[in-house]
Formats: C-alpha cells, sequence, structure tokens
C-alpha cells in the first residue's frame, strides 16, 4: 500500500492566509490541486495570487476577533465552492507584552483571535465534514503551548488553550471521520516574529536550542501540513505535530 497525500480536489479554510505561515499553507494547497478560502482583514499578497489561480482561491475579509465575524465566514466560506473539507486556523496575534502593559482590550482582542475563532469556525463547518464522514481541523500551536516564554501571558494562555482546545475536539468528532491536530512551529520568519529576527543574538540563541541547529524556513512546514490534510493521517487525531527543529525535544 502507498500513502495517499492526495488534497487536489479538497476545499479548505485557511485564516491568516494573506501573510506568513498562512499565506505559504495557501500557495501549497494551490499548487497541490485543492481550492481555498482565504481569510483575514485585508487581501495583501492574495490579489496577486487571485490572478493566478482565479479559479482556485477565493478571498474572505473579516476581523475574526469578532465572534459575529466568525459565523459570516463560516456561511461564505461555505458558499464559495459549495463544501469545506479542511480548516486550517492560521490566524494569529502575539501582543509581546508584561502584564503590566498588557490590557483588558489586549487579551481579549489575543482570546478572541487565538482560542475563540478556532472553536467557532470548527463548530460551524464541522456539522457538513460529520455529514460527509470526512474533515480536517488543523489548528496552529506554539512553543507556548508547552513552555511559557518571556511577555507571553496572553499569547501563552491561548496558546495552551489551541492544544486543549486540539484533544477536545478530537475527542468528539474524531469518531465521525473528522480528524483534530495542531502544528507546533518553532520559530519562523514572519511579520509576526520580525522582532526576534531583527536581534541576531536571539536568532542564533533560539537555533541552538533546536536539534537541528536552526530557526525554520516556511517551506519546512508544508510536509506536516500535507500529512495532516490527507488521508495519509486517516488514524492520527488529537495530536500535535511540533515542527520545531527538535525544540521541544531538546
Ligand atoms: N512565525 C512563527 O514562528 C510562529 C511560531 C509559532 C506559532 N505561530 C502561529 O502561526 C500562526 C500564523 O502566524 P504568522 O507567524 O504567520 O503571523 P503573520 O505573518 O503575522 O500572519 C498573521 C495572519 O493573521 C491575520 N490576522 C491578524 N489579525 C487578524 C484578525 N483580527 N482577523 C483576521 N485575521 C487576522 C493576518 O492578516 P490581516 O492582518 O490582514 O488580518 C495574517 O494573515 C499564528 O497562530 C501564530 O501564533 C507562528
Amino acid at each position: 500500500m502507498v500513502a495517499d497525500f492526495e488534497v487536489r480536489h479538497r476545499v479548505a479554510v485557511v485564516t491568516g492566509g494573506s501573510s506568513g505561515i498562512g499565506l505559504r499553507f495557501v500557495q501549497a494547497y494551490l499548487d497541490a490541486g485543492a481550492s481555498v478560502v482565504a481569510v483575514s482583514r485585508s487581501p495583501g499578497p492574495l490579489t496577486e495570487l487571485k490572478t493566478k489561480y482565479p479559479d482556485q482561491l477565493v478571498h474572505v475579509a473579516a476581523d475574526l476577533s469578532k465572534p459575529q465575524a466568525c459565523y459570516i465566514v463560516v456561511e461564505s466560506a461555505l458558499a464559495a465552492f459549495g463544501q469545506v473539507d479542511i480548516l486550517v486556523n492560521a490566524a494569529g496575534v502575539n501582543p509581546r507584552k508584561n502584564s503590566d502593559e498588557l490590557s483588558f482590550e489586549d487579551w481579549e482582542m489575543t482570546v478572541n483571535l487565538n482560542l475563540t475563532a478556532p472553536y467557532l469556525l470548527a463548530k460551524g463547518f464541522v456539522g457538513p465534514m460529520r455529514e460527509r464522514c470526512w474533515g480536517r481541523v488543523i489548528n496552529i500551536a506554539s512553543l507556548q503551548t508547552e513552555r511559557a516564554f518571556p511577555n507571553g501571558i496572553a499569547y501563552g494562555a491561548t496558546k495552551g488553550g489551541v492544544g486543549q482546545l486540539t484533544r477536545a475536539m478530537a475527542e468528539e468528532w474524531s469518531r465521525f471521520g473528522v480528524g483534530v491536530n495542531a502544528i507546533g512551529p518553532g520559530f519562523f520568519p514572519t511579520a509576526l516574529t520580525q522582532r526576534v529576527f531583527e536581534n541576531e543574538d536571539l536568532v542564533n540563541q533560539l537555533a541552538a536550542q533546536t536539534c537541528i541547529g536552526r530557526n525554520g524556513t516556511l517551506d519546512d512546514l508544508v510536509g506536516p501540513l500535507m500529512f495532516l490534510s490527507s488521508p495519509a493521517s486517516d488514524y492520527v487525531t488529537g495530536q500535535i505535530l511540533y515542527v520545531d527543529g527538535g525544540f521541544t525535544a531538546k
């Protein structure tokens, strides 16, 4: 038997699809022949990508820190291609503030975007997935799902929550064919981590904390994404797949 990594003809919703990890995922799905509904507040580079993949890509503009917007996104995404097979919850923020600087608004926005939106979107898409006995929810966890980092009270709390949300959703939905897993990236250069990557000493220090000896490139995430998106991972659920060069192993 040859493992089946096929995602052609699937429809994937990727939140945070306009930048960084989400944008790389959008490109990976398009290259693999899947259709994509990318969600973010503004389209950014998706406008140009749409000209290359006019029939495969739809952008939905939404502020996912507003719960009401999540309900609208579910309706728009289901309407775009008639079904949704895969949900990737990649939109996220990290305020990087200590407790004295962190306002209630910072906290609320971080919790809403990083934790509440993945729950509301998954809850919205799981019904049709269960009816068709196949689906995937892929959350984006973090090293902060496992470890405390400086200025990480809000972000760390949400990413810890994402880990348990993943396991709890897997417990409820896996028997209906809906696999729920998370990817836990190490350090990848994106807008979110720009301040980290501007500090050369810190970059080298983080790289030295991995088993492999370097930080991630966005291409490192594509294989794990395809595995978790395809029938190859049919018996994998409730897991956090760390793509961190061995950071959490060391
Ligand atoms: N980069 C890393 O090393 C790393 C490591 C571990 C985990 N992660 C996680 O990976 C995910 C993606 O991060 P990234 O590094 O790719 O960040 P990024 O480049 O900053 O991208 C963030 C994405 O989220 C969208 N977004 C932000 N606020 C939003 C809102 N209110 N409503 C809707 N969309 C919103 C942004 O688009 P708009 O601004 O247009 O809305 C953008 O598409 C996050 O969950 C992050 O926690 C990243």
